[in-house]
């Protein structure tokens, strides 16, 4: 039964309301504006006061399990999108995480996207290895640059799978990484010859230009069967050159329109929409015509094993057969993930070799007794035990992608079994560089010693490639990097092929300074130089 004094007509109180306020209607000065306005305001600062973790985290999200998730509540509407937006998020974060007492994990909002951070091994890997973390959140420049259509950002499902069986049995088997030797050792010796010509024209060498052409031609080389001559190839060098910094910037960029999608119509400092619309017809007519190249020779019939990956995606038939544009995609997204990491990462091992001159006497000690002044080959890497601890504690104190570069996103809810539960629609992030420095997990984190990783000396040999979370610079599951052993292998070679010819000193002049900067991978701010002493100059020609 109904009562009769309750009216059935809810907006009974616009009428009413004006009475007690005095004015005629609620119509009437603009009123019906400010107090919706007000009363938006309040829900809003009541929703973000009650949110543990912030506004993305409303009505209760974190508390879904029998331990809830602590957080920090960030910012009305914002979250923590100030404190992230600019500086190095992954210090943030570990002190954000560290005060919070959050370090297994930690609820916080960037805009309205609900983010879970991992600053513990345990947690991270039930993180990284679950079926439900399979997916990517794909930011707009990502997507707008075809990346939804290549491994690292398609949806998990059946495309996915298939270019990740591609990507293991063809693109990066070891028999194709072993083939592909040839082209590291070339660039690698044109490498060597530029570095002395700098230092005996110039007298000091600055590593970094010399590590991303190199890098660049390598992974030219492996993608697209090519090779440039910076001499005489430079038009057509410093137009790959220029769109492949394009693109680093485009998709390195904090792009606030991820995370509050109203701000995308009215505000887009960067122009990434822009840039990205005039960036994808070059990137699509530079593949679509090295694709035409290999169609021409009709190479992909007679695949061997150093055969590059457009004749090895050419050659795929029946269900593995790609459409050209996706074709484009894959290819596009191994040049911008192969050429930048390796190139960085080189930079930071050969840094701190200069930085600790014992370290690097001890390792051209091991290379001098166990290669001499023959030239290196990857089958040497295996012997050489303390390069290859020097390469695991770079990655460790300075790992390239210190937020694993690309975060994960659920698809559906995920008990941890510490008690939380992340929903569904989250995007979770690793934070390796607070795991690699938390002196509860490493002692002495902030030393670079690479014995710590040599049995002999009493260390631990680890594996880097996602076994172990208390290092695991590569990411870890079903979506770890498939680059893994081609960046390994590349970056121990060129460490050793680099201490073997020259000795690295300090330039007193511009002494290193270990700084950060955050882009798409984390590199250093100054790129260093060194004064380098040849000492085996018959390997480099
Ligand atoms: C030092 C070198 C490198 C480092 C430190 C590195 C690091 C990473 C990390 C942290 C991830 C995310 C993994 C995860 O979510 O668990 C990743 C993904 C990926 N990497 Fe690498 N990478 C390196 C070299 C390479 C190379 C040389 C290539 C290819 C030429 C490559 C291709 C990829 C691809 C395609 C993905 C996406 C995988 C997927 O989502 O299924 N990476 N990498």
């Amino acid at each position: 039964m109904e009562l009769g004094f309750v009216s059935k007509d809810s907006s009974w109180w616009v009428f009413t309301l004006p009475a007690f306020l005095g004015t005629k209607t609620l119509f009437d000065d603009g009123f019906v504006v400010v107090s919706l306005f007000i009363a938006s305001m309040l829900v809003a600062l009541l929703t973000w006061a009650f949110s543990v973790g912030g506004v993305a985290w409303k009505n209760g999200r974190n508390q879904r399990g029998s331990v809830s998730i602590p957080g920090p509540h960030g910012l009305p509407f914002f979250g923590s999108l100030f404190s992230l937006s600019c500086g190095l998020a992954h210090r943030t974060l570990a002190s954000m995480a560290t005060s919070q007492a959050a370090t297994q994990l930690m609820a916080f909002s960037l805009g309205s996207t609900p983010v879970v951070v991992s600053s513990d091994p345990h947690t991270a890997r039930e993180i990284l290895t679950c079926p439900h973390f399979a997916d990517r959140p794909i930011k707009q420049s990502a997507k707008m640059l075809m990346f939804s259509r290549a491994i690292g950002f398609a949806p998990n499902g059946t495309y996915w799978r298939l270019l990740r069986r591609i990507a293991s049995s063809h693109l990066f088997a070891p028999k194709r990484i072993a083939a592909h030797e040839a082209g590291r050792q070339i660039d690698c010796t044109i490498m060597l010859k530029h570095i002395a010509k700098e230092q005996s024209s110039y007298g000091t060498v600055g590593l970094r230009k010399h590590l991303q052409d190199a890098a660049l031609n390598n992974i030219m080389g492996c993608v697209f069967g090519k090779r440039y001559d910076v001499a005489h190839d430079s038009k057509e060098l410093n137009e790959l050159r220029d769109m492949v910094r394009e693109g680093f910037e485009l998709l390195g960029a904090f792009n606030w329109s991820d995370h509050l999608p109203w701000l995308s119509y009215f505000y887009d400092p960067f122009h990434i929409n822009e840039r990205c619309a005039a960036l994808v017809p070059r990137v699509r007519k530079l593949v679509q015509r090295i694709i035409e190249e290999h169609k021409n020779r009709g190479s992909n019939k007679m695949l061997s094993d150093n055969a590059d990956f457009v004749d090895v995606l050419l050659s795929l038939s029946g269900e593995e057969n790609l459409e050209e544009n996706d074709m484009i995609a894959i290819l596009w997204e191994m040049i911008f993930r192969g050429t930048d990491t390796t190139a960085l990462l080189t930079e930071w091992v050969m840094a701190e070799l200069v930085l600790n001159p014992n370290i690097q006497a001890k390792l051209q000690k091991e290379l001098d007794r166990v290669v001499g002044n023959k030239s290196i080959t990857d089958a040497d890497i295996a012997n050489l035990p303390y390069l290859q601890a020097v390469v695991k504690e770079t990655l460790r104190v300075h790992p390239p992608g210190p937020l694993l570069s690309w975060s994960r996103y659920s698809t559906s809810d995920m008990q941890l079994s510490n008690g939380m539960l992340i929903p569904a629609n989250t995007t979770a992030m690793v934070n390796m560089w607070a795991i690699t420095h938390d002196s509860n997990v490493w002692s002495e984190p902030l030393l670079f010693k690479p014995e710590r990783f040599l049995e002999s000396d009493g260390g631990v040999n680890m594996d880097v490639r996602g076994n172990d979370l208390r290092l695991a610079p590569f990411g870890a599951g079903r979506r770890v990097c498939p680059g893994k052993n081609l960046g390994l292998v590349t970056v121990n070679l060129w460490v050793a092929k680099l201490v073997q010819n020259f000795k690295w000193t300090p330039n007193q002049e511009k002494l290193i300074d270990l700084s950060e900067v955050l882009k798409l991978s984390c590199e250093m701010l100054n790129p260093f130089s060194s004064v380098v002493v040849p000492r085996n100059s018959s390997s480099i020609v």
